[in-house]
């Protein structure tokens, strides 16, 4: 299965969702290849606190690299990863198709490939949905991003490729889109509600996912919902909840009433 993570705004959680949906997945003892496929702002490396000046995809096309050793990252979570070089500029078709040339052959090993996009309807969105299977749509709860979204449904469906459904990511529950209007702007499912979590920042800081890094936090429990919500079973691993972190914050709903 090859998933494309698209949406129509950037910054709304479309690298958060591909790492923690690629960590959880490998958990589960399957193969993941997560491809940095924002070409002209890669992030998934510097996610992993790594800054790859070698081994990478634009490292590769100008080596003829076909041995995958040579640009195909291993983290520590078991997820593969591949990514560009903060060198490569100019994204022309040539350059688009070359790196799919470099990719492809490697999909097959894997049972999950994870394109995380970058936002917009573009050339390089557009080279990304070719290659994948299926997309996911992230957003954020409000009329920009939503109706950016939907743009980006309807260009999947121009492409003739099936959209899995939504995400929508920093929810707060105050002063936003609810889920309800959300689901009937982006015309298409929402599959998972992933809450704004500031857990997220010390995650991101410490260079982990943060299904690793605080299983227990709301937004790990959202993406556990949301892998389990795409595999349409539950999860073998999924951690069982009842860390000091949940105790806490039950005694501060309890106070709240
Ligand atoms: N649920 C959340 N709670 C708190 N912070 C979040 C949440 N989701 C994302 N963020 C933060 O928002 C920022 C943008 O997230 P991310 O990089 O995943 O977006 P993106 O859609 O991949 O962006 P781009 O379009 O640039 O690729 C990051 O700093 C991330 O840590
Ligand atoms: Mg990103």
């Amino acid at each position: 299965m090859k998933l494309a993570v698209l949406s129509g705004k950037g910054g709304v959680g479309k690298t958060l969702l591909s790492i923690n949906l690629s960590t959880i997945l490998a958990q589960e003892g399957y193969k993941v290849l997560l491809v940095d496929a924002n070409f002209s702002a890669p992030t998934v490396a510097t996610y992993f606190r790594t800054v790859p000046n070698t081994h990478t995809l634009d490292e590769a096309m100008s080596k003829g690299a076909v041995n995958p050793n040579e640009f195909v990252w291993i983290h520590p979570s078991g997820v593969h990863f591949v990514t560009p070089s903060f060198n490569l500029v100019g994204l022309d078709d040539q350059t688009l198709q070359n790196i799919f040339t470099i990719l492809t052959p490697l999909f097959p090993n894997y049972d999950f490939v994870i394109l995380d996009g970058p936002a917009g309807v573009e050339k390089d969105v557009y080279y990304t949905v070719t290659n994948s299977d299926a997309a996911i749509i992230v957003t954020n709860p409000n009329y920009p991003a939503l109706y950016n979204a939907l743009k980006v449904n309807y260009f999947v469906q121009a492409m003739r490729k099936p959209v899995v459904g939504a995400v929508l990511n920093m929810v707060t529950g105050k002063d936003e889109v609810s889920r309800e209007e959300a689901q009937h702007i982006v015309e298409t499912p929402i599959i998972g509600e992933i809450p704004y979590d500031p857990e997220v920042k010390k995650a991101v800081n410490a260079g982990q996912p943060i299904v690793l890094y605080n299983p227990n936090a709301r937004a790990s429990k959202a993406f556990y919902d949301i892998a389990e919500a795409l595999l349409g079973k539950k999860l073998q691993k999924r951690p069982k909840g009842g860390g000091l972190d949940d105790i806490v914050r039950k005694i501060v709903q309890w106070l709240l009433g």
